[in-house]
């Protein structure tokens, strides 16, 4: 375990201004955005589609590193370089997502386990060879009605098991865990009883990780936002969600982690940069905070894109403002005519 390298990669992933572009989307998530845009699902088109955001030229003042799948990490770019390669050249942190996905929780109807321990110790270390320097591994907790009330006591620690498994792994073999409990934005919940389910999810993830050794100093969360359920009557505004999302981090998080990201969970592109702005505007934070979004920063430019060689430079030019405007709202430097002037 090099304690030196995760330090630097961790200060290096939640830089000032930068911030990490999610493009780990499993091969059936990338199905259903390439199906949106009538693109056809093809190992090739996966490889052009990521190889443009991550040669985006520029990109790297604003993106400190990149989350690669499976897949994509023994990927090269059109110049042939492989694609930690081509990324480390241009000072962006190659990480990979490390999780084998959310499956059902037995005996705990409507909850799920993610799972990925099975030779992950060997995983982590090929990945390391490839190149990867920080990890990812999502949980997903549900929030709903019903008796039980979701989610169960079960469901958040078998979760906060595997982080904490996950993370010591992590630790091992020299690579910054990016630790992802994400209460999912679906139902007709509260923004309050959304604060209730983060604040319980974040107590017992990091219970488990004090328990299973894991160094704060070399961990960074990946936290979703406080929010109004999507069908929820009452929508909380931009400021409300800042100010809830950032009591339960401090509650909770401690102030030994070198950073917060955040994950955008399917709020519009905008809403995700003026929640992350009006969080990093606030005064005597004890961590950075930036993002760590897929769809909120990839959204423009997959639209931008629909599968066409033709299109990269159009889609190049969305991604860019998505991540410069984001690398503004991490400083709190982020205001709404910036997105007119700068498009
Ligand atoms: P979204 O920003 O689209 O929520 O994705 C973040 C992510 O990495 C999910 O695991």
């Amino acid at each position: 375990m090099d304690k030196t390298l995760l330090s630097k990669t961790a200060a290096a992933m939640v830089a000032r201004g930068r911030g990490i572009l999610a493009a780990d989307e499993s091969s059936g998530t990338c199905e259903t955005r390439f199906q949106s845009i009538g693109a056809a699902c093809t190992e090739e088109n996966r490889r052009a589609y990521r190889g443009l955001l991550i040669t985006t030229p520029g990109a790297e003042q604003f993106i400190s590193g990149v989350i690669l799948y499976d897949e994509t990490i023994r990927q090269k770019a059109d110049n042939g370089a492989p694609f930690p390669e081509y990324m480390a050249n241009k000072g962006i942190i190659p990480g990979i997502k490390v999780d084998t996905g959310a499956k059902n929780l037995a005996l705990c109807p409507g909850e799920k386990v993610t799972e990925g321990l099975d030779g992950l110790r060997e995983r982590l270390a090929a990945y390391f060879k490839l190149g990867a320097r920080f990890a990812k591994w999502r949980a997903v907790i549900t929030i709903g009605e019903g008796n039980p009330t979701l989610p169960t006591h079960t469901c958040l620690y078998a979760n906060a098991h595997a982080l904490a498994r996950y993370s010591a792994l992590c630790q091992e073999a020299s690579i910054v865990p990016i630790i992802e409990p994400e209460v999912l934005l679906d139902g007709g919940h509260s923004i309050e009883r959304c604060e209730e389910v983060s604040e319980a999810t974040l107590r017992a993830t990091y219970a488990a990780l004090a328990a299973h050794n894991v160094a704060f100093e070399h961990v960074i969360l990946k936290a979703s936002m406080v929010v109004s359920g999507k069908s929820c009557p009452r929508q909380a505004g931009v400021d409300e969600v800042a100010e809830r999302t950032v009591r339960v981090l401090k509650r909770t998080v401690p102030a030994a982690q070198p950073g917060v990201v955040f994950l955008s969970g399917g709020q519009s592109d905008v809403a995700a940069t003026a929640h992350l702005n009006a969080m990093a505007s606030m005064k005597g934070l004890p961590w950075p905070l930036t993002f760590s979004y897929s769809r909120a920063l990839q959204n423009p430019a997959l639209n931008a894109w629909r599968g066409q060689a033709a299109n990269a430079a159009a889609a190049q030019k969305e991604f860019h403002h998505r991540a410069h405007m984001n690398g503004l709202a991490a400083q709190g430097k982020w205001k709404p005519e910036l997105e007119r002037q700068v498009a």
